[in-house]
């Protein structure tokens, strides 16, 4: 077999073998740094969250479940912790995969009050289950 033809073939296994880093696909690393999905999802959601009072129509109620919904979505992205090194360095922690799962179940929870359209439990949620894992994810995360 003439050299070149080797040396041909030799690369296009080279390329074939490595697959992955021919197709590097960008949607599989985090996208949004973490202050992005505080502003842009955590902050409007929980605001409706919060806000939710005196709640009549199912539209209301429904309001309130896709904001849970949505703040589980970020718990999700914020699973592996944002856009650069550092935030992913910090989501490998311990703690913030603990301050993030208690946010997540308390949107659950805010969920399952809103299946009973239990307001009271609604608060519950809000207050006592969704507020904690904010100050201390920040209290050890956020630079001051
Ligand atoms: C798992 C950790 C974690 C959890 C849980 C978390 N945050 Fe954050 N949050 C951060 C970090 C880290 C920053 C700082 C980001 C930066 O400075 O780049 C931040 C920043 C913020 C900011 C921006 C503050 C500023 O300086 O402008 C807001 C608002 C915010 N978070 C709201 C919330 C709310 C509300 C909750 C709870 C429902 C929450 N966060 C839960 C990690 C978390």
């Amino acid at each position: 077999m003439p050299k070149k033809v080797i040396i041909f073939i030799s690369l296009l296994l080279l390329f074939v073998a490595q697959p992955a880093q021919l197709q590097d696909d960008p949607a599989a690393e985090p996208l949004l740094t973490v202050m992005q999905i505080m502003t842009a999802i955590i902050t409007p959601m929980t605001a409706t969250i919060w806000g939710a009072y005196e709640l009549q129509t199912d539209a209301e109620w429904l309001e309130i479940e896709n904001a849970a919904l949505t703040v589980i979505a970020a718990g999700n992205l914020l699973t592996s912790g944002g856009a650069s090194d550092a935030e992913q360095a910090a989501a490998s922690e311990a703690d913030w995969q603990t301050y993030n799962n208690q946010m997540i179940a308390a949107a659950r929870a805010v969920i399952t009050a809103v299946g009973q359209k239990d307001e009271e439990a609604l608060f519950a949620a809000g207050n006592d289950a969704l507020y904690p894992p904010c100050e201390s994810c920040h209290q050890q995360y956020q630079q001051q």
